[in-house]
């Protein structure tokens, strides 16, 4: 009797359909059917993450809070979330810097400024539409009560020491601080924008790279096939695929931090490269507080001022300075190796997943950044946004080999008729 109750629960419960509910979320990730019944301890950090995700979506739950949920997932996993939370009913709170995942997903913006969050309707390109429309009409009011003030000043002026005008004079007195009051605060946001400028000490002409039949192999792995490609200087690569495919692999070995298993990178002569590692964390594993830590790239002629300057543009203020380096946030570390790099002048820089951790604002900076270098860029990312604005040059690295494409990374969708 007991048994046949409990056996009920469980089927109201959706006991009978979990294991095929559960497989087709981890299908879903990407996870293959033999993955399955895998131990958690065998799975790598980034396939972890889809793992929890996987588990928070499984419930069904009322109420479901994501906070990053597309950081290190690559473009067509972000889709599929995209999908999947659009087909759920639950309420969800959202944190996420990516926004064409906040565009395709989102009812509502809710920003928190000042200490006071604002929840308005609507998605991302709605919401800054929508902020920037209100900030022309504050604007706009505001000039309207300037003018009407000089007016009754004028008024005020002229005839406060005319004793018949004098009850006159003092009504329009007190429409003038009427209107004062009214003013509409336009407090510039608390949300900065970081400085970022790559120059370059020397400029690099024509050919900046060169791989001839690259191959690498990780014991019986191999992950890049016989690739061979020419890139100009002023190039700027966009290198896109999903998870796990090799594009760190790449990127390292154009970096020199690793050796192809057979074949050549050649570089031009003068090429100078900076790097950034996927993971920066390993850099800051020392007893240095910011400013010491900056130094260290300091180039001939950079005094104090220099690297203070390059600190605050980054948005570190004197307080911040003689922080330890140990102690930053993911997003500080970014900043911080960008710092790196501005003061480094490369005319080549090797970008690994820079946008993860940046808030909006960074994102922003670091794209604008790069769309102005007039070096040559390898940078590899999952924001749809981001590449777009970057790269004149696409390589889509996937496990049959690396597709080279000659244009933006818009032109490519629609050459491969995915543009929406
Ligand atoms: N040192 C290593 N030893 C053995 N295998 C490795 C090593 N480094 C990477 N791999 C494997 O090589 C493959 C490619 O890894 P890589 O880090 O280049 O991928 P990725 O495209 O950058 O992935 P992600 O989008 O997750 O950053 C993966 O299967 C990875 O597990
Ligand atoms: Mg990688």
């Amino acid at each position: 009797m007991r048994a046949a109750e409990l056996e009920a629960v469980f089927a109201e419960f959706g006991g009978y359909e979990a294991q095929a509910r559960a497989g087709e979320l981890l299908l879903g990730l990407g996870f293959p059917v033999e993955q399955h019944q895998q131990p958690m301890q065998e799975i790598s950090p980034g396939w972890k993450l889809r793992v929890l995700l996987a588990q928070a979506l499984f419930s069904r739950p009322d109420v479901l809070l994501l906070d990053e949920p597309t950081n290190n997932l690559d473009i067509n996993t972000i889709r599929w979330l995209e999908n999947i939370l659009n087909q759920y009913d639950s309420t969800m709170i959202v944190i996420s810097h990516d926004r064409h995942f906040l565009n395709s997903v989102c009812t509502h913006m809710a920003d928190l400024d000042y200490g006071t969050l604002q929840v308005v309707p609507g998605n991302y390109d709605d919401y800054m539409l929508a902020a920037a429309q209100a900030r022309e009409r504050a604007a706009a009011a505001n000039a309207r009560a300037k003018e009407k003030i000089g007016e009754l000043q004028d008024f005020v002026r002229r005839f406060a020491a005319n004793k018949s005008k004098a009850r006159q004079a003092t009504s329009r007195q007190k429409q003038i601080e009427k209107l004062k009051s009214g003013a509409i605060a336009l407090k510039p946001s608390s949300r900065q924008n970081p400085f970022i400028r790559f120059e370059q000490k020397k400029k690099l002409h024509r050919l900046a790279v060169e791989m001839e039949h690259v191959t690498k192999s990780y014991d019986n792995l191999k992950v890049i096939r016989d690739f061979s490609v020419m890139v100009e200087a002023g190039d700027k690569i966009g290198i896109i695929g999903a998870n796990g495919v090799g594009k760190t692999t790449l990127l390292k070995m154009l970096a020199q931090v690793l050796e192809p298993s057979h074949g050549l990178v050649k570089w031009a002569e003068n090429a100078d490269c900076g790097y950034m590692a996927q993971d920066v964390s390993p850099e800051f594993e020392k007893n240095m507080n910011l400013t010491e830590w900056v130094e260290r790239f300091a180039q001939e002629g950079d005094d104090d001022q220099a690297i203070r300057g390059t600190l605050g543009r980054l948005l570190f203020g004197s307080d911040d300075i003689t922080k330890q380096v140990s102690v930053c946030s993911g997003g500080e570390k970014n900043r911080l190796v960008y710092g790196r790099l501005m003061l480094g002048r490369h005319n080549v820089l090797l970008l690994d997943e820079p946008t993860n951790h940046l808030d909006m604002e960074s994102i922003e900076s670091l794209q604008y950044a790069l769309e102005k270098f007039e070096g040559t860029v390898f940078v590899v990312s999952h924001d749809r946004e981001f590449i777009s604005g970057v790269a004149t040059r696409i390589f889509e690295v996937s496990e049959t080999g690396i597709t080279d494409y000659r244009g933006t990374y818009d032109e490519y969708l629609d050459s491969l008729g995915l543009n929406a």
